[in-house]
């Protein structure tokens, strides 16, 4: 387009986002001798791993036997069966040798006496294949993703991985069905950028955002996962939405489920500690899909606690103070600003609220992205990876279990740099661009730049969570999820008459948030249509018209495509691998779950 010029760059691998897995795969990358952009939307210290608290599970043993094997049962049973083994496997055996790589790189893990890396316990994480809760999830006090964000920027540095900070990616560049670069928008000059590379590495987090309450930061517009769907391929597996069980009541913010790793508790209004009741061995520390439907029956059945029965509290106060002030002290000042509370003394107001995407675009374990073509469901889109939350590996299925975020972004940002390394040759000449790359994405942009409807963007931007909200929440109906759908074409049939009064190119937030919008309402539709398609109940799926999980029919992961021109959505299906990597350990066969 005449009005606009691109500022053109070559590298060998561009990563798109800074947080824990975009870091750890630009440091390999870059370790492998290939030419590394990371480009950022944030600063990367600033991305939304550093708000992760509780920490990152390895079966390392430091505080009791563990076994890498128990590690992956729990994954399996966690993800409801729905997770794919082999990558499973990958996961939970290199989880060890990357917690190690963090530490020699200098993340402050807390220390037991011996000077070993402090573990906790976790939701869903036992010994045994499922005897007891066990203590597997390593620790830097409550705010691990911080000191693993902080390090692994300080290794990009000293590797020199080229930062491209604060500028917003806009889409890829495809050119027949290959991935040849991605395009941005540099947010404090206003300048527009090509970036051709050999691979596009997509780590741009979760869209949590697309609903009213969720612990994610107001940047988790799932910027990646729209550029999948804008260039015509697939997500997987959108309907499954992590409620992490202790929001602070109403704020929505975080408190770690290391609370109750550290012998914190769930109270009704009766005082009683109602998780005994759903999860008999692991009470509290069951998964996080099975404490949140609990919290919520609670409170349907009366028994929430404050003047409207409507959240439910969570004790911390029996607690030594000392164990307070050193392993959970950023909750601690968290509950006193946002509940007023002081935690040791009184309990902490907590309910349900988003938290985590298990969907995302497709990849294997080394992180190359899949799509479905000509049959064949695991079809590689050369040129094209994506690592961390905006990636589905699929490695949590249907329900995460807690901590295992942070080892997916470690050992699947180090596989990306892996296969990089493999399969990449430092400095190879690559084609020139078609001349017109780049020209759709700059329609978009200056459509959106000149939108002068009549309605704000933050109008639309509400009407779209509060729908997602109410109709796509921890319990599910049909008839609910379909008005979801009805309510989500509304919202999509308006978008159109967006308002911006902002036309400048420097710092326009109010162009920003429209082009996230945009990004947030593509992943909202796939997430409540296949929500409304799956017909029966598994992990964080729960409809209570299809209460059981259905393995005959259902043992799939959706993939869900959207037509950009009607906002409707389209829905395929890919097997699950319920096979191993290798032939060293047994596939898990499906049980139903109980903790
Ligand atoms: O509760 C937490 O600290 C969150 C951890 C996670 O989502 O893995």
């Amino acid at each position: 387009m005449a009005a606009y010029t691109w500022i053109d760059h070559t590298f060998d691998v561009v990563v798109v986002g800074a947080g824990g897995s975009g870091l750890r795969a630009a440091l390999g990358c870059a370790q492998a001798g290939l030419k590394t952009a990371c480009v950022t939307k944030v600063f990367p210290t600033r991305s939304h791993t550093v708000a992760a608290q509780g920490g990152i599970s390895a079966s390392l043993g430091n505080m009791g036997e563990d076994k890498w094997q128990w590690h992956m049962f729990d994954t399996v049973k966690g993800s409801d069966w729905l997770g794919d083994q082999d990558a499973i496997e990958y996961l939970t055996r290199n989880a060890p040798a990357a917690v190690y790589e963090l530490e020699h790189w200098g993340v402050p893990f807390s220390r037991t006496e011996e000077g070993k890396i402090y573990q906790r316990a976790f939701g869903g994480m036992t010994r045994n294949y499922g005897e007891a809760p066990v203590q597997r999830t390593c620790a830097a006090a409550d705010r691990t993703g911080h000191a693993m964000l902080h390090t692994m920027y300080g290794q990009s540095l000293r590797h020199s991985v080229d930062f491209f900070i604060e500028y917003f990616a806009l889409d890829l560049i495809m050119e027949n069905g290959v991935c040849r670069g991605v395009t941005a928008w540099k947010l404090d000059d206003g300048s527009l950028h090509r970036f051709r590379a050999q691979r596009v590495v997509l780590a741009t987090g979760g869209y949590g955002r697309a609903y009213l309450s969720c612990t994610s930061a107001h940047t988790c517009t799932g910027d990646g996962g729209a550029m999948v769907l804008r260039a015509g391929l697939p997500l997987q597996d959108m309907e499954f939405v992590q409620f992490h069980p202790t929001g602070i009541f109403p704020a929505g913010c975080l408190i770690t489920e290391g609370a109750r790793g550290e012998g914190g508790y769930l109270t009704n209004s009766n005082g009683e500690r109602f998780m005994e009741r759903y999860a008999p061995t692991v009470k509290d520390l069951a998964p996080r899909d099975m404490v949140s439907r609990a919290m919520t029956l609670e409170i349907r059945e009366g028994r929430g606690v404050g003047p409207n029965k409507d959240h439910i509290n969570l004790h911390l106060d029996h607690l030594d103070p000392k164990v307070l002030h050193q392993r959970l002290p950023g909750i601690s000042e968290s509950a006193k600003i946002f509940a007023g509370v002081d935690v040791t003394r009184q309990p902490i107001p907590v309910l349900p609220t988003v938290h985590y995407n298990m969907g995302g675009i497709p990849t294997n374990y080394h992180g190359e992205v899949l799509t479905k073509a000509n049959g064949d469901p695991d079809s590689i889109v050369p040129g094209l990876m994506a690592v961390g939350e905006a990636a589905c590996v699929s490695v949590h299925g249907a329900n995460r279990l807690g901590s295992n975020s942070l080892i997916d972004l470690v050992v699947f940002g180090r596989a990306v740099g892996l296969r990089c390394g493999e399969a990449l040759k430092a400095n190879a000449s690559q084609a020139d661009l078609p001349k017109t790359a780049g020209d759709d994405h700059l329609a978009r942009f200056d459509r959106f730049r000149n939108a002068n409807g009549g309605t704000p963007t933050a109008r639309l931007r509400d009407k779209m969570q509060r729908t997602m909200q109410e109709t796509c929440a921890v319990y599910r109906t049909g008839p609910v999820l379909e008005e979801g759908v009805q309510r989500m074409a509304q919202v999509w049939a308006e978008a159109p008459d967006v308002k911006i009064t902002d036309r400048t190119m420097v710092w326009n937030t109010d162009l920003v948030e429209t082009l996230e919008f945009d990004n947030l309402m593509a992943q909202a539709i796939v997430t409540v249509t296949g929500a409304a398609n799956r017909t029966e109940s598994r992990g964080a799926h729960a409809r209570e018209d299809f209460p059981e999980r259905d393995d005959e029919h259902w043992m799939k992961h959706t993939l869900a495509w959207l037509d950009m021109k009607s906002g409707q959505a389209t829905i395929d299906y890919r097997p699950v691998h319920s096979y191993t990597m290798t032939n060293e350990i047994e596939p898990i066969p499906p049980k139903k779950r109980v903790y």
